[in-house]
């Protein structure tokens, strides 16, 4: 049973004050900027977003002409506030569609089968212990040869039971990033936000594997390293520098 911590009330609270995009904050966010390049163009597109949060790519992707978009996620907090954000626009209420599930064990009815252009995924995946079983049902849903564009958090950062950064002994106040674990899958469970959330860790190759296995390759494969203009604007914290945060991949299904 996948934990559900979007709906715990601290874990939201949280999460709402310092986290969620609004769609306003979009221009300004570093790892959308990378995302989106890895986009296609999606006018006229039929669109998935699986663990879409509060649906701020599903409003995105309607305002840029897409022809639908089914939003999935686990969390009702987060579908009512994408209620919300869409019900005084008829565009949104018409062309997105949003549905509770859990993506460890969803299953689609056969009319979705081959349905989708394009298949999206934002920080979802690394919450699932059975990523092998939601990557098949990618493939059955999309079109051959239609691309999934996916970021997760990097497993640099999911390896450590305890995440944090470490001084180094004799430098000049100089940091690291406390790598540990980094071979050893599966769940982690942590403090953030609140206490005891849970994800998985994978490896780099793990998650390569699994997209092989479940009949995907690879298109692009970018890591959130800030660059130096980044790093001197202020909008990247220290911590960043010294470990890439997100992993943004854009994938293929094959024939
Ligand atoms: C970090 S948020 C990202 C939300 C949105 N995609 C974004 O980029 O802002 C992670 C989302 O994944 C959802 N989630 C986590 N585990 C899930 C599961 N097993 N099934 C469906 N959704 C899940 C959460 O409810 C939450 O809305």
């Amino acid at each position: 049973m996948s934990q559900n911590i979007y709906d715990r009330p601290d874990f939201f609270k949280a999460y709402s004050e310092n986290i969620d995009r609004s769609d306003a904050d979009l221009e300004d966010d570093l790892a959308w900027s990378r995302l989106r390049k890895l986009l296609p163009d999606v006018k006229g597109l039929d669109i998935i977003d699986l663990g879409c949060g509060s649906g701020w790519f599903c409003r995105w992707a309607v305002d840029q002409g897409a022809k639908s978009v089914l939003g999935i996620d686990l969390s009702q907090n987060m579908l009512d506030k994408a209620d919300w954000l869409s019900k005084d626009n008829e565009s949104y209420g018409t062309k997105i569609k949003y549905q509770r599930a859990d993506l460890d064990s969803l299953e689609l009815s056969d009319e979705h089968t081959g349905r989708y252009d394009l298949a999206f995924s934002s920080l979802a995946l690394h919450y699932l212990a059975n990523l092998d079983k939601l990557m098949s049902l990618i493939h059955g849903v999309l079109k051959p040869g239609a691309p999934f564009v996916c970021n997760v958090e990097h497993p640099i950062y999911t390896a450590p039971h305890v995440p944090r950064a470490l001084l180094i002994p004799e430098t000049d106040g100089q940091k690291c990033w406390a790598l540990t674990d980094y071979y050893k899958e599966g769940e982690r469970v942590i403090d953030w936000l609140a206490p005891g959330l849970r994800k998985q860790h994978r490896t780099v190759t793990a998650y390569l594997e699994c997209f092989f296995r479940t009949g995907f390759e690879l298109t692009s494969f970018v890591e959130f390293l800030p660059t130096e203009e980044e790093v001197l604007s202020g909008k990247v914290v220290e911590i960043e520098t010294l470990r890439p945060l997100f992993l943004f991949m854009s994938l293929r299904r094959r024939n």
